[in-house]
């Protein structure tokens, strides 16, 4: 898919304020500091539509972008992300499964996790909660540039043997580096077909 035109729409922390235009949504959630941001600029080619830090808790908002005038990305805040109060956190938390509970438009949620570590309980749990929400996920495995392709390897087999622990098939994966852009045309292909799909759904 050609990204045409990309473009901030806006960013709050009320779900019910979000745009309301009805075209499907995709979100990127993850942990503080995992690249969300980062690969939103890639899959747009765009470098800084969505603001990126080396400091983790840089994304506090809901940050719509408009896709070719016809689809959502969305950029959330990171999970995990430890320097805010206890109060704060709360608050975070709630407007995040706020969104992921109300969203309508959302289609697909992308849980990014950095392929350098083991499987996180933090983000294992975060999948749970995806799929007891009935969100359809994808895994995105970021910083691939970190590692030699047999670390790589190694890493992802590792995380399929976690996740059949408890699911019973595995969500599509993609493995990607925002600075090397890999992955972008697997990842926007993947978009492209589920959009299409919701297109035949949604004819008479
Ligand atoms: P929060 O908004 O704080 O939740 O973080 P985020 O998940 O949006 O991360 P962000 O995109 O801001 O990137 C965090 C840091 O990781 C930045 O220093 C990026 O340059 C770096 N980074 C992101 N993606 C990659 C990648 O693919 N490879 C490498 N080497 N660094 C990356
Ligand atoms: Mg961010």
């Amino acid at each position: 898919m050609e990204i045409k035109s990309a473009e901030f729409v806006m960013s709050n922390s009320d779900v019910s304020k979000c745009p309301s235009q009805p075209i499907p949504e995709y979100a990127f959630i993850g942990r503080s500091n995992v690249g969300k941001s980062s690969l939103i600029n890639m899959l747009t080619s765009r470098k800084n539509l969505a603001k990126t830090s080396g400091k983790p808790g840089k994304t506090q908002l809901i940050n719509h972008f408009i896709i070719n005038k016809n689809w959502y990305l969305v950029d959330l805040p990171g999970y995990g992300y430890a320097r805010v109060s206890k109060s704060s956190k709360k608050e975070f938390q709630k407007f995040i499964t706020n969104y992921f509970e109300q969203r309508k438009q959302l289609v697909n949620a992308f849980v990014l996790v950095d392929i350098r570590h083991e499987p996180q309980t933090i983000d294992l749990n975060f999948m749970m909660y995806l799929g007891e929400q009935g969100i359809p996920f994808g895994i995105i495995f970021t910083k691939a540039d970190k590692l030699k392709p047999e670390a790589i390897e190694r890493n992802i087999e590792i995380y399929k043997a976690k996740l059949l622990e408890t699911w019973e098939s595995l969500p599509p994966y993609f493995i990607t580096s925002s600075s090397k852009y890999v992955g972008k045309e697997e990842l926007l292909n993947f978009i492209d077909d589920t959009n299409k799909e919701i297109t035949q759904l949604q004819r008479p």
